[in-house]
C-alpha cells in the first residue's frame, strides 16, 4: 500500500463516459445473481453454482475479476450461514434451511462490477429471515446517505445504527470499497461510524456497500484456507453489496437487479 494521502489514496471522480461503462458491468453482475436464483436448492454444491457463474461471465464477455485474484481460484464467493465472506466454491452441497451469499465480480471492457445478494436454500428459519430483511435495509439506508454534501461517516452510522437497532452487529473486519477501473481503490467505505466523519461525497466517485451483519457477535476468523472469513461465536451472517455512483442530486445504483430480485424470497 502507498502513503496514505499520497497521489494514489486520491478518491477518483469518474466522467459521464465512465458512468456508462460501469452501468453495463453493474447490469451483467445483477443479470449473475438474476440468473443463478433458479439454481439454488437443497441439493446442489457451490462448486456447481460457481461453474455455472463462470461460463455465465464467459458468455457475456466478461471474466470473473475473483480468478487469480491474489491466489483466488474461483469466478464468485459463496458464503454460507455462519461464513461471513470469501467462501470458497467446492463440494459443500446446499441443505434445507441453509441461506447463503453469493458475490460476483464480472471484469466487463474494463469495468469491474461487484455486488452480492443473500440467496436461501428451501425455507429459512425465522430468524434467518429477520437478519437477511436487516441487512438488506441497512445496505439501503447507507445507499439513503450517499449523496454530496453527505460524508462517508454519514453512510457508516445509517447501516450501524439501523442493524444495532435490532441487536445485531456489524462486522468491522470488512469493507466496501472504491471500484471502478480498479476491483480495490480508495477509499475503505466503513459500514460503521459517526455522522460527518470520513471524506465527504462528491459527484462521480464510485464505490460499493456491502455491510456484513452478525445475529450474534461481531468478531470473525479466518479459516486455514487463507480465504474463509466465519463468526467466531457460529452466529449466522448475511450480507448485500450494492455499487453505486455519486450524482449531482444522490447516486446511481450500478447492480439494481433488472428481474426485480432484490432479496429473498425471490419465488
Ligand atoms: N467481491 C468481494 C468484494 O466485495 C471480493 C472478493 S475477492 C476474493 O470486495 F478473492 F475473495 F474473491
Ligand atoms: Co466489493
Ligand atoms: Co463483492
Amino acid at each position: 500500500m502507498d502513503k496514505q494521502g499520497g497521489e494514489s489514496r486520491r478518491i477518483i471522480l469518474h466522467d459521464p463516459a465512465d458512468f456508462e461503462g460501469m452501468r453495463r458491468a453493474g447490469r451483467l453482475a445483477a443479470e449473475c445473481l438474476d440468473m443463478i436464483a433458479a439454481h439454488v436448492r437443497p441439493g446442489v454444491s457451490t462448486g456447481e453454482l460457481d461453474r455455472i457463474l463462470h461460463e455465465f461471465m464467459l458468455a457475456h464477455d466478461a471474466v470473473p475479476a475473483t480468478l487469480g485474484y491474489r491466489g483466488y481460484t474461483k469466478s464468485s464467493c459463496i458464503s454460507i450461514n455462519h461464513v461471513v465472506c470469501h467462501g470458497i466454491p467446492g463440494e459443500r452441497v446446499l441443505a434445507e434451511g441453509d441461506i447463503l451469499n453469493i458475490d460476483v465480480t464480472p471484469l466487463l471492457d474494463g469495468w469491474y462490477g461487484d455486488t452480492s445478494r443473500m440467496f436461501v436454500a428451501g425455507e429459512p428459519s425465522t430468524k434467518a429471515r429477520l437478519l437477511m430483511d436487516v441487512t438488506y435495509e441497512a445496505m439501503m439506508r447507507g445507499i439513503a446517505a450517499a449523496k454530496p454534501g453527505n460524508t462517508f461517516g454519514d453512510i457508516g452510522h445509517a447501516i450501524q445504527s439501523y442493524a444495532e437497532r435490532h441487536r445485531f452487529s456489524i462486522v468491522r473486519d470488512f469493507c466496501g470499497h472504491g471500484i471502478g477501473r480498479t476491483f480495490h481503490a480508495p477509499p475503505n467505505v466503513l459500514h460503521f461510524g459517526r455522522p460527518g466523519e470520513g471524506p465527504e461525497l462528491k459527484p462521480g466517485m464510485f464505490f460499493t456497500i456491502e455491510p456484513m451483519v452478525n445475529a450474534g457477535r461481531a468478531e470473525v476468523k479466518i479459516l486455514d484456507d487463507g480465504w474463509t472469513a466465519v463468526t467466531r461465536d457460529r452466529s449466522l451472517s448475511a450480507q448485500f453489496e450494492h455499487m453505486v455512483g455519486i450524482t449531482e442530486t444522490g447516486c446511481e445504483i450500478f447492480t439494481l437487479s433488472p428481474a426485480g430480485l432484490h432479496k429473498p424470497p425471490y419465488a
